[in-house]
């Protein structure tokens, strides 16, 4: 007899692998299959296949059944952009910039990063510990089982550090699995103007990062109000030689050639581009740098333009959809009003859209195994009381998550969320 599932995910309506060729269309890429069943053992796919092929032998009185309800299967969500470690409340910058102030005179007026960073240096890792973990809970809520999550509210090397420990600790505290990237010129630090000695002391920090393992990745804020390419371009550099995977935030408040500047760094992605131009499309495009879109940022600070989601999936570049969750650009965690903007706003398909939070946001990560169903990849998926993706955009901002399976194991049942 075969060794029995650990569990079967059985009456799906459907599943969406996410693992369709290259070079397909949306609908390909998704490659749904109608009525299967999923069986999963040693925290992997073991199989996938017709309702009525279950192998028999693969089922035994120790495997675990979970009825997806004649729902869809999707693989578990990447949210590959987030910075959701930190301390105190910026809520007031909601109401400032719905009197009309941007966000780069909040934040030379005091607030916006810098006055995070002021309360993160305050913060004892307990209580940043203890802050995160309900944005996590939501974030699975929304049926994420992959996260990113970046430092950046430090600016100094004891609290940066601290942060990404802090990130280390909430991975091993909760059912996400966090992929962990050092931002170190994400602002200047409150009360310094050495801009030199900052970001050289990054980079000594960044070796310290890299040999004691605390990141895969390294990300810079690279923009007018933030830092310069040429300010940025050795830590980066240093931090590839390094062996990170390099994310940049650029194009994001004015054109700034930010999407040429990843491509020639041979970044893994380029993170919100609302001011991205058409020859930064056609260098990601050229460089297969995946472009990370952040609609709800776009939204929260009411920028004049989200970016060209549409031109960028035309183009050939991969499309990732992030909730940016923070206090300040994107005090959300719901990946499925960001999944919704980026229809509406972005100009991606409902399919797009999916693949933006499932395959495309494993490849952000630089692992073509996440946001994938595929037989020996992670048995990481979501249930979704939803038919496909027309419906879950078209409900605005609900979740449909009916359960979350992360590596094998049930870690969220939420029967409430019926079909709407
Ligand atoms: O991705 N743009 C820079 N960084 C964040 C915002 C961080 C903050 O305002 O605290 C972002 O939007």
């Amino acid at each position: 007899m075969n060794r029995p599932f650990d569990l079967l995910v059985r009456n799906a309506g459907t599943l969406v692998t996410a693992d369709g060729a290259d070079r397909g269309s949306d609908e390909q890429m998704l490659a749904p299959i109608p009525r299967v069943a999923v069986g999963i053992e040693d925290a992997h796919v073991a199989w996938i296949g017709a309702e009525g092929d279950v192998p028999r032998g693969n089922v035994g009185p120790a495997t675990k059944i979970l009825d997806a309800g004649g729902g869809l299967i999707a693989p578990g969500f990447v949210d590959s952009h987030t910075h959701l470690v930190w301390a105190g409340d910026r809520s007031n910058e909601f109401a400032l910039r719905s009197a009309g102030a941007d966000y780069l005179s909040i934040a030379r007026a005091g607030g916006g990063i810098a006055s995070t960073v002021r309360a993160v240096r305050e913060a004892s890792d307990e209580t940043l510990t203890t802050l995160a973990l309900p944005r996590l809970q939501r974030l699975l809520a929304q049926g994420v089982t992959t996260a990113e999550v970046k430092s950046g509210y430090g600016l100094d090397a004891e609290t940066e550090l601290r942060m990404l420990r802090v990130i280390e600790l909430l991975g091993t505290r909760q059912p996400i699995r966090l992929l962990r990237t050092f931002l170190w010129p994400h602002a200047m630090p409150p009360g310094s103007s050495d801009r030199a000695g900052f970001l050289a002391r990054g980079q000594k920090v960044l070796r310290e990062v890299a040999r004691a393992g605390l990141a895969r990745f390294a990300d810079a804020f690279v923009e007018e109000g933030a830092f310069s390419q040429d300010e940025v371009r050795p830590f980066l550099e240093e931090a590839r030689t390094l062996g990170l995977g390099l994310k940049l935030h650029v194009d994001q408040l004015r054109p700034g050639r930010g999407a040429e500047f990843a491509a020639s760094l041979g970044a893994l992605s380029a993170d919100h581009l609302e001011s991205v131009g058409t020859e930064g499309i056609d260098a990601l495009a050229g460089a297969k740098v995946t472009a990370v879109l952040i609609p709800t940022a776009t939204l929260v600070l009411r920028l004049p333009r989200y970016a060209p989601g549409r031109a960028l999936v035309d183009a050939g570049v991969g499309v990732a959809i992030a909730s940016n969750c923070n206090p300040g650009s994107a005090p959300t965690e719901n990946l499925a009003l960001a999944m919704s903007l980026a229809c509406l706003q972005n100009g991606l398909t409902p399919a797009e859209a999916l693949l933006g939070v499932t395959r495309r946001g494993g490849e952000a990560l630089g692992d073509s195994s996440l946001g994938r169903l595929r037989v020996g990849g992670p048995a990481d998926l979501v249930i979704l009381g939803a038919p496909d993706a027309d419906h879950l955009v078209a409900h605005v901002a609900i979740s449909h998550v009916h359960a979350v399976v992360r590596a094998g194991r049930i870690v969220l049942r939420a029967e409430h969320n019926a079909r709407c």
